[in-house]
């Protein structure tokens, strides 16, 4: 079916659509990685909306197409965009400062502008197949000037914007040069969705300390830059991302994933425990953690291999940035010291997995594990934790989820841990693997009520409510002191692009 020319009244953009070209050139496509596209794919499945963003490999656009029901409309990037805009910037500079600073983030000005450039695509691409008063949702930080880049050229859309990884606190974010700028693009939007209550709040104190911005509760007044400003009123607030509960309840619930799971269990040998962690190949994710905490078991003797295995499944990731590349070495490294020393002969203590899976096989693996180890440094959310007791069903299994994912705020009834604590987090396994059947029943029965009542429809339809009751009416300032306010933090600013100089840079 042709799409070309086609306008639609929600339009929903983000980095990636939720199909990946696989091969160069293109034979055929496979579903993106990633929380976004788990949690978007269902919510756009119900709608007649459009879906822009990247196919996933560099070079000209493929024409706007349907796939699955779901009507995708492609951006280009070329390869220089490719490594400016996508590695650079969106995961060199913003992904380390949103992760508190794990690795050091990298400030090139030459992404910056990169950065600039593709978001007015995405800008205009938006336009192009946005009706008179259509809604667009905007997601997550590569996308950051969008908002206020579609609200220039179409103010008669609705904007919303929803950052799915976390919020930095003001002292990280002031870091970045193009600070001002950032936060004036996403402005551009009607309503802002977060993760968690703290991101919304460290998003209205940059607002507030570093923009001097007035901010009331959870929204913030803003004067749009340019010749002509308006205020605004902007709501900041948390609307936590969740899964297709009932979707992915009813798949986890089919014998023949049923039957997977009991093959998985004889494949790797029937341990008595079977530990599963399941995550991107990224740093934030405390994959080495896991790994060390698990050796250490292993050498203490408190568990042995094969009674209890851990099949790790890291699926491959931004593999052209040096950090990834590198946690990729280091993980295969430990993987093989853990495996050449604890492994029996027809049984790995590691089943390390280093690819992607399709949701049925994922389903199983879930449904096949006793513990899953969610246990990153930094997440968002981490919808792996609410997919896993999504597909528990049978009550079984217990979840070790880390404190540092979006997810602990609405899972206390997972075995908590803080990951940067070895002993902490071993004592956190073994409490998780020795509890008694009726904890972790009881445990399983809260964490899926809790995702069943507010899984992912239940988080969209809020979006799109907030979204839809977020003040309208823009005006002209009343008060000579709000210009004057932005004369002050204009000059005090130092995200001008090109045109910025290092000593303005280095003045933050
Ligand atoms: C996170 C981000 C998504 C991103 C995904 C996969 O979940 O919030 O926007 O798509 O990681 O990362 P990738 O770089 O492969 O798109």
């Amino acid at each position: 079916m042709t799409l070309a020319g086609r306008m639609f009244d929600l339009v929903v953009a983000a980095n990636r659509l939720p199909v990946d070209r696989v091969g160069q050139g293109g034979i055929g496509w496979r579903r993106s990685p990633g929380g976004l596209v788990t949690a978007m794919e269902p919510v756009m499945a119900g709608r007649d909306g459009v879906w822009v963003g990247w196919a996933g490999e560099s070079g000209p656009a493929p024409e706007p197409f349907t796939e699955n029901g779901l009507h995708l409309h492609p951006v280009s990037l070329s390869p220089v965009e490719m490594r400016e805009y996508y590695e650079g910037f969106s995961n060199g500079t913003l992904w380390p400062i949103y992760h508190d600073v794990m690795i050091p983030a990298s400030f090139h000005r030459g992404w910056w502008n990169t950065y600039r450039t593709v978001n007015h695509r995405f800008a205009q691409a938006i336009v192009e197949v946005a009706a008179p008063g259509a809604t667009v949702w905007v997601h997550d930080y590569h996308l950051q000037l969008v908002p206020g880049m579609v609200r220039a050229l179409r103010p008669d859309v609705r904007i919303g914007w929803f950052n799915h990884i976390p919020f930095p606190p003001v002292e990280l974010f002031a870091q970045l040069p193009w600070r001002r700028s950032l936060v004036e693009g996403v402005l551009g939007a009607d309503f802002l969705g977060f993760q968690r209550t703290a991101d919304a709040e460290n998003f209205l104190r940059v607002c507030r300390r570093l923009l001097a911005m007035k901010t009331d509760s959870d929204t913030v007044t803003f004067t749009s830059p340019g010749e002509h400003p308006t205020v605004r009123t902007v709501r900041a607030s948390a609307i936590p991302i969740s899964v297709d509960f009932k979707g992915l309840d009813a798949l986890a619930r089919t014998p023949q994933v049923i039957a997977r799971a009991a093959q998985i269990r004889a494949c790797l040998g029937n341990p008595e425990t079977l530990m599963l962690g399941v995550d991107r190949l990224d740093y934030t994710k405390g994959i080495r953690h896991r790994l060390k905490a698990y050796q250490e078991l292993l050498q203490d003797k408190v568990i042995t291999s094969p009674q209890v295995t851990l099949m790790q499944v890291a699926l491959p990731s931004r593999e052209n940035i040096d950090a990834y590349r590198q946690l990729g070495q280091e993980v295969d490294g430990t993987v093989r010291r853990i495996n050449g020393k604890y492994s029996a002969l027809d049984s790995a203590a590691v089943q390390y997995l280093h690819q992607s899976y399709p949701r049925p096989e994922m389903a199983a693996m879930f449904l096949a594990a006793d513990v899953m180890l969610v246990t990153p440094l930094r997440d968002g959310m981490n919808l792996v934790a609410k997919e896993y007791v999504t597909c528990r069903h049978d009550l079984g299994g217990a979840l070790v989820l880390s404190e540092f994912a979006g997810a602990w705020h609405e899972m206390h009834e997972a075995f908590i841990c803080n990951p940067h604590d070895i002993e902490g987090l071993k004592q956190t396994i073994m409490g998780a693997i020795t509890a008694a059947e009726d904890e972790r029943r009881r445990r399983m029965k809260a964490l899926r009520k809790r995702v069943a009542d507010h899984d992912v429809q239940w988080w969209a339809s809020l979006f799109f409510e907030s979204l839809a009751s977020a003040p309208l009416k823009p005006h002209r300032p009343t008060h000579a002191s709000d210009r004057q306010q932005r004369g002050v933090e204009r000059a005090n600013s130092a995200d001008q692009g090109a045109s910025e100089s290092a000593s303005e840079r280095s003045s933050h």
